[in-house]
């Protein structure tokens, strides 16, 4: 190197050290006014009035992609902060926040993101619990089968709703101590199930509404018997190969109210009393409800079952009105999420904020079959 070389080179790095500073000013100062704009602020009373105080960057990483480490005023929460960060993504540059505690909590780790978080496919890998998809801060919603709350998932017509249930239904069918059960008028969803041990409890298509009817109320039976049995020092039934926990899949149920009130008004009365019961009675004695509607509209569940479904999925909808339905605090997501891609799904689930979620790929009809068929075969 020759000394020109030398000299250019601490030019070149001067200049660019200059760069550098120019943007992190520029990320301070837009950190400050998003964040104030966004009301994640601390307002204080001095003898001049009130000042405010935005949680202020001790760290900076210009990347790409550009890292904030910030401390959080005293009351601020780093869920507070991940509740806000669609609104102070745009205005700091990035198409999402990843949003991380640091610490013990009194710090966040704000990750600017250029690209859509959830626009990677999620790959259905085996782990613990079942996988029911990642969020945009990476983490993976895994549960164990024993852990789901009674589930509810709408969407339009090709939102990925199926595509989400075959994930779920294929990893619970995998597990000896789970029994999948229930009701698929699109008839695809369960017939991979012919002929193993779980197809007592299922009724596959809408050709026989009365083996419909027939399924559920063995379901409600079988509850009944479990309650029954329940030992009196206890409020959860323990579960276990014997007494296997039961996925009850109701697959396109919609479709199967519309069928079953065509053929006899009585009879998708009687089912819909049965459902009722499933969700509020089932769940402490082992059973699971998988409902899934393209609208959970009262006339499909009413405001008293909706209510049991802990876990509410919402794929693409088109209104911020059905949103409401199954997240009553995610108006302000309603707006992109009437655009969201297949596969991805607004989630309410206990003990969480809203949080967006893509849901494991399944690379076809096909593919679920096979993985259906290779965990059940010859267990009838
Ligand atoms: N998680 C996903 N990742 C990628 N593509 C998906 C995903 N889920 C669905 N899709 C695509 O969307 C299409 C429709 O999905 P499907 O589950 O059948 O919708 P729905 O049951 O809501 O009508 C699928 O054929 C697939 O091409
Ligand atoms: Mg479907």
């Amino acid at each position: 190197m020759t000394l020109l070389d030398a000299i250019r080179g601490r030019h070149a790095r001067r200049h660019s050290h200059r760069l550098d500073e120019v943007e992190v000013d520029a990320l301070v100062d837009a950190w400050a006014r998003a964040a104030e704009g966004a009301g994640f602020v601390r307002v204080v009373s001095t003898v001049t009035g009130p000042t405010v105080i935005a949680p202020r960057l001790v760290h900076i990483v210009l990347g790409p992609p550009a890292v904030l480490t910030v401390r959080l005023e005293p009351g601020q929460t780093v869920a507070e902060l991940r509740t806000l960060a669609r609104r102070l993504a745009p205005h700091l540059g990035a198409r999402a926040l990843r949003i991380e505690a640091l610490g013990v909590g009194d710090h966040a780790r704000v990750t600017l993101l250029a690209a859509d978080p959830l626009a990677a496919p999620v790959a259905l890998l085996p782990g613990r619990g079942v996988l029911l998809g990642r969020g945009e801060d990476g983490r993976c919603l895994r549960v164990e089968p024993a852990d789901l709350p009674h589930l509810i998932a709408q969407g339009a017509t090709r939102s990925g709703k199926s595509r989400w249930l075959y994930g779920l239904v294929a990893q619970l069918a995998a597990r000896a101590d789970v029994e999948v059960a229930g009701v698929d008028p699109s008839g695809l969803t369960l017939r991979p199930f012919t002929g193993t041990r779980h197809a007592h409890r299922q009724a596959c298509g809408l050709a026989d509404p009365a083996r419909a009817e027939a399924v559920l109320v063995g379901l409600v039976a079988e509850m009944d018997r479990r309650l029954a049995v329940m030992p009196t020092w206890l409020d959860v039934l323990p579960l276990g190969e014997d007494e296997p926990l039961i996925a009850v899949v109701l697959e396109e149920y919609p479709a199967l109210l519309r069928a079953l009130d065509a053929a006899d008004a009585k009879l998708g009365k009687r089912v819909r009393a049965l459902v009722a019961r499933l969700l509020a009675e089932s769940h402490k004695v082992g059973l699971r409800v998988v409902l899934v509607a393209q609208r959970a509209e009262a006339t499909i569940v009413g405001g008293a079952e909706r209510a049991q479904c802990e876990g509410r999925l919402s794929f693409r909808v088109d209104t911020a009105e059905s949103l409401r339905l199954l997240h009553p605090d995610a108006d302000d997501l309603a707006v992109d999420h009437a655009t969201a891609p297949a596969g991805v799904a607004l989630v309410s689930w206990p003990g969480r904020p809203t949080f967006r979620l893509r849901a494991p790929h399944v690379a076809s009809y096909g593919a679920y079959a096979a993985a259906v068929t290779a965990t059940t075969r010859g267990a009838a």
